[in-house]
């Protein structure tokens, strides 16, 4: 034991696309690769945005989380890991899903401000990428360059890919996006991956929350949600500051037009009064309460069975799911999808952050 114990390395060597770096054995990957300077793509650093994710070509890791909950069984089954979640074994040859990737040159064929923060793209792929409601992309400039990964929206087809932008005056790719000027620019994007939504059974009653951008993804997963049952109880809210940030309202109608089980509401963080459809103050204000929101009472819905999507920000999100839970809703029926606050574009590598 005593001998196994002084044999193990404190030290192993890396090699990330042909670069050779040190890892230290008690940090992981991600850590190390950083400190020598090689360029990995990375975001949250707590397993959840998939940014760091690599190929292990040669040697072993032991991955700090169940792989099973986050990545396919095909990437499994090819040896991805995440970095920021893994600890060398032995020495290492790694090649970043950045790289491992097949990247698509896709061109901005439509770029439309939905709201004085929130803009609209449509990427037109060389190639279809097949998504399902929920998931996100990767989005580069050209390969190699800094990547960031945005949810697809619900207008997205194989061949035509939407994602909503929030526009940060400071950031280094939103303004190069939200900008008329940018269509016809071509972008590389990647296949879309994550699993925000896929969870959902169908059975229950449905709450979905989204905040600012977020509302486009979260109706994804409300149409998927009705289209699989028209006469599901779906209750939508839309959390944003003022009247003026609204947007897909039109779909929002259509859907409650069509769907006699759908409600949906704006909380309003920063407007005084109310009208039809609006709730007043930070909807966390309302998380007492929520139930009672949901006008269709004749549905007879018991709390336990209700499901709970959360698409928006860490805040938003995180709070959402304590009230949930603290309702009685079951934490196996809740779902979150977390971005990055606002402001931290220039700080870290995506634009998403999928930590709750
Ligand atoms: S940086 Fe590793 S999963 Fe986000």
């Amino acid at each position: 034991m005593l001998k196994r114990w002084f044999s193990r390395r404190s030290t192993f060597q890396g090699v990330l696309e042909g670069k050779a770096f040190t890892l230290a054995a008690g940090e992981t990957v991600l850590e190390s690769a950083l400190k020598a300077g090689v360029a990995l793509p990375y975001n949250c650093q707590v397993g959840s945005c998939k940014s760091c994710l690599c190929r292990v070509v040669s040697g072993e890791v032991r991955s700090l989380v169940d792989l099973g909950y986050l990545l396919s069984a095909e990437d499994i089954a090819a040896g991805h890991v995440l970095a920021c979640q893994c600890l060398p074994q032995s020495d290492l040859t790694l090649m970043s899903a950045a790289v491992a990737t097949n990247w698509v040159p896709a061109q901005i064929k439509q770029a439309t401000p939905l709201s004085s923060r929130v803009w609209r793209i449509t990427l037109s792929p060389e190639q279809a990428m097949p998504f399902l409601p929920g998931q996100f992309l990767q989005l580069c400039h050209q390969p190699g360059a800094d990547v960031r990964s945005y949810s697809v929206s619900w207008p997205s087809n194989a061949w035509e890919i939407v994602v909503d932008v929030t526009l940060r005056e400071q950031g280094r790719v939103s303004p190069l996006l939200c900008d008329q000027d940018s269509v016809g620019r071509t972008l590389w994007v990647s296949g879309c991956s994550g699993r925000f939504g896929q969870a959902d059974d169908g059975k229950g009653p449905l709450l979905a929350i989204a905040s600012g951008s977020g509302l486009g993804t979260t109706l994804g997963l409300v149409r998927a949600a009705l289209a699989r049952n028209p006469y599901r109880a779906v209750m939508l809210v839309h959390a944003i500051r003022k009247r003026q940030d609204k947007f897909d309202v039109a779909e929002l109608q259509r859907l409650q037009q069509q769907h006699e089980g759908f409600h949906y509401l704006h909380a309003l963080s920063q407007e005084n009064e109310g009208k039809q459809h609006e709730l007043v103050g930070r909807f966390t204000s309302w998380l007492e309460e929520w139930r009672s929101l949901y006008p269709y009472q004749k549905y007879g819905l018991e709390t336990r069975d209700w499901r709970a999507v959360i698409c928006g920000n860490p805040g938003l999100a995180q709070a959402c799911q304590r009230g949930l839970l603290a309702s009685g809703v079951l934490a196996r029926h809740i779902q979150t999808d977390c971005f990055s606050p606002a402001g931290t574009e220039e700080k870290i590598s995506n634009n998403k952050e999928l930590v709750c």
